[in-house]
């Protein structure tokens, strides 16, 4: 297969045509941004990291029934996807509050929710991603119920197997913020990606927050959280 030209750059990835109209190319860069783009800086390999955390992730969730856009990963930072069309939503899952939930609710970072949380943000740069719920998400024409329905019961599937996976790995799964897309045929699948950009992960012994939140709130040692992930996925 061959790359052909880009079809578009995002904060973290490019994506390509490639000569096979049902397939894309996805390239992770090393470029890291956080609130809206107003932070910038560079996390030294993470493109590569999040590449294989990504695809190591898609599979196992593949294997356990969750339709991905994974197909082939085809070097250090590039991976054949399928073709989709991106739903503009964020859609976030928490087990633990952290992050804006513990903002907005005035709750403690680490504290256990007693239900699990889902939350749809709209994606729009000019916006600001705002938070929004379901009646929104019909209103706009984002998605149907029935298609609302199949992405919240994919996202709560994917959060019990990502949970139960990472817990043998010593990780707590915090939150994390996935994305479905269209395929040509109207299928939704998951696509974008799932890495320590897109996810909470602390270290169950320890508390150590092993993801971009290092970045974000410079913590240090971003590289090295970002390797312990792959380490701990991967055994490399
Ligand atoms: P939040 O607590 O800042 O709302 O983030 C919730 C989760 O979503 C967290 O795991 C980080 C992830 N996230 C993204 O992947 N992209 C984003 O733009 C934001 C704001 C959060
Ligand atoms: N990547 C997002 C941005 O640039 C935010 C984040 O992950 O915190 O704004």
């Amino acid at each position: 297969m061959k790359k052909l030209e880009q079809l578009y750059e995002g904060k973290a990835k490019k994506v390509f045509k490639t000569d096979d109209p049902n397939l894309y190319i996805v390239d992770y860069k090393d470029d890291a941004t956080a609130f809206n783009g107003l932070k910038k800086g560079t996390i030294e390999g993470k493109g590569i990291i999040n590449n294989r955390v990504s695809n190591h992730l898609m599979k196992m969730l593949e294997k356990n029934g969750i339709p991905t856009h994974l197909v082939e990963e085809i070097s250090d930072r590039e991976t054949v996807v399928k073709k989709v069309t991106i739903i503009p939503l964020e859609v976030i899952v928490r087990n633990i509050a952290a992050g804006s939930l513990a903002k907005r609710l005035g709750l403690e970072e680490g504290t256990k929710l007693k239900h699990t949380v889902l939350e749809y943000c709209y994606k729009s740069d000019e916006l600001g991603d705002p938070l929004v719920n379901d009646y929104h998400i019909y209103a706009l024409g984002i998605a149907t119920k029935e298609e609302l329905d199949l992405i919240a019961s994919y996202s709560f599937q994917i959060n019990q197997l990502m949970s139960d996976y990472l817990k043998d790995l010593n990780i707590e799964l915090i939150d994390y913020k996935i994305e479905f897309g269209k395929t040509p045929d109207g299928t939704i699948i998951l696509a974008d990606e799932i890495s320590p950009d897109t996810c909470r992960f602390w270290d169950s012994v320890t508390g150590e927050k092993l993801d971009k939140d290092r970045f974000r709130r410079d913590l240090g040692n971003v590289e090295g959280a970002y390797h312990e992930i792959m380490k701990r996925l991967l055994g490399e």
